[in-house]
């Protein structure tokens, strides 16, 4: 059965750059199994964060997109009918409680609630995965830890957690990184000189100073990162800034002048 898991095991050490105590912390937190919450803005390395980890602590990793269609037995698993017959297929979930892996629900507000707290019996100390349908208790190997992310800040009241799902996971708190590492990142995903990635921080970085004023979000490393790899594929910098940096942020035609004009001053 090990062929299961083995195809969740990340191969390749993922480049994280630490921006802080977190790599540090989440060892503690898997050291007592305690369930974690990631939280922070889109693009700022939480996925990355998370398969690093999985890499160093030598664990497989299975991840899953959560959207408001999701079900329980997406999460659990289902009977399925072929040709034999039925068959119980497990769910990521399943797998991971089963097998000890990592899982990692990413973007766990989109979930329904009814669907989020098949979590719960799996983040308390009884550790455990009732599978209803099939009439099966899995008790979660040692090795399982459970992981979710959210974007805080985004989220109507009617999608927030729970607190009775909040308070079963400790949490970290990711941001943007300061400006010298995050330039180190831009330049070590993309291949772009120091100059151009110093360029491209200082651009995000005036964006973010406009959230909340007339801004829902500010430039994310993860698009930084698409500017950068536009600008090493020969792509004219005002250009590639236009493109992956300006113009997915912003409908409103004075604010994207505005951002314009701060690429202008920098390329
Ligand atoms: N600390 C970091 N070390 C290395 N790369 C990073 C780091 N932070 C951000 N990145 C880069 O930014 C990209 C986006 O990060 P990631 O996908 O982890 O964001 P996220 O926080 O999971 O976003 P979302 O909430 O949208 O899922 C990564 O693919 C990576 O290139
Ligand atoms: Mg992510």
């Amino acid at each position: 059965m090990n062929g299961v898991i083995d195809q969740y095991r990340v191969e390749q050490k993922p480049y994280y750059h630490t921006v802080a105590d977190e790599v540090d912390l989440y060892e503690a937190a898997y050291g007592v199994r305690m369930p974690m919450m990631l939280k922070g803005p889109t693009g700022c390395g939480k996925t990355r964060f998370v398969e690093y980890m999985a890499w160093k602590l030598g664990k497989p990793l299975i991840t899953v997109a959560c959207n408001e269609d999701m079900t329980a037995s997406d999460l659990v698993g289902r009977f399925l009918l072929d040709v034999s017959g039925t068959r119980w297929q497990d769910g990521p979930l399943a797998i991971a409680a089963r097998y000890g892996a990592i899982c990692y629900l990413d973007e766990v507000v989109e979930a329904r609630q009814d669907t989020t707290v098949v979590i719960h019996p799996l983040t308390d100390n009884r550790r455990v995965l009732p599978l209803e349908k099939k009439g099966e208790l899995i008790h979660a190997h040692p090795d399982f830890q459970l992981v979710i992310s959210y974007n805080p800040g985004y989220q109507s009241l009617m999608k927030d957690l729970k607190q009775s799902t909040k308070q079963r996971f400790g949490a970290l708190d990711f941001n943007y990184p300061e400006h010298a590492v995050e330039m180190e990142i831009v330049s070590h995903e993309t291949g772009v000189p120091r100059e151009v990635s110093d360029k491209l921080v200082s651009i995000a970085e005036r964006a973010r100073n406009l959230k909340g004023h007339g801004l829902d979000e500010g430039i994310s490393t993860r698009m930084l990162v698409y500017a950068g790899s536009l600008i090493a594929k020969g792509v004219d910098p005002q250009n590639a800034c236009r493109v992956a940096l300006v113009r997915p942020i912003t409908d409103d035609p004075d604010m994207r002048d505005a951002l314009d004009a701060a690429v202008t001053t920098f390329f």
